[in-house]
């Protein structure tokens, strides 16, 4: 896979900045204004709300659940408008916001091949385990008749298997997430199946 534009550094953000973060109608916002995908828009939605999910099941603190959230729903918020600079312009708009630097962190690694940061913090490794999983999920629910309903791990898997279904997604991805995140494919798979956003 090529790497077209590494973000070439390692520090994100500031610790001075720690536990600053948008609400919820501010994230909103820069999404209304930088988004016009809808179906960008979901996919954000669906992986903000598998973060928040999974920090809930952790019973990590509502302060930790939000940012969470917030890493999976800007994840890919400069995409829209700016492929060739994603996840650039969005660190530097967080950055400009003076945004905690986990968050910023954890979104500028949500791609280690593709930016050259690799995921290090748990928020980090689980934004890489579901982004691709789930956009990938959610494809296999919209060619279903009765989409996430009755949902199997083996069909996911199957699926997976088929390189000519939903082939933009990157199996290599996929696998080195799970890895990295040691969590199995079979659980991450089982997890967005049952927390998914349904829409
Ligand atoms: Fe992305
Ligand atoms: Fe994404």
């Amino acid at each position: 896979m090529e790497l077209t534009h590494p973000l070439n550094r390692i520090e994100f953000g500031s610790p001075e900045n720690l536990g600053n973060v948008l609400s919820l109608s501010e994230a909103n916002e820069l999404l209304t204004d930088w988004v016009k995908n809808e179906k960008l828009l979901f996919h954000m939605k669906q992986v903000g709300h598998l973060m928040k999910r999974f920090a809930e099941l952790k019973n990590y603190d509502k302060g930790q659940q939000h940012m969470w959230h917030l890493a999976g729903l800007l994840h890919d918020a400069d995409w829209d408008q700016w492929p060739d600079e994603h996840c650039k312009k969005i660190i530097e708009e967080l950055e400009f916001r003076k945004i905690d630097p986990r968050i910023i962190k954890a979104i500028a690694s949500h791609g280690p091949r593709y930016f050259g940061v690799n995921p290090d913090s748990e928020m980090d490794k689980m934004l890489y385990a579901f982004d691709e999983l789930s956009g990938f999920i959610h494809a296999y629910s919209l060619m279903r008749p009765q989409g996430y309903e009755g949902m199997e791990i083996k069909g996911v898997k199957k699926r997976l298997k088929d390189k000519s279904f939903a082939a933009q997604v990157s199996r290599d991805d996929i696998s080195d997430a799970s890895e990295r995140s040691g969590i199995s494919v079979e659980e991450l798979i089982q997890f967005v199946i049952e927390n998914q956003l349904r829409g």
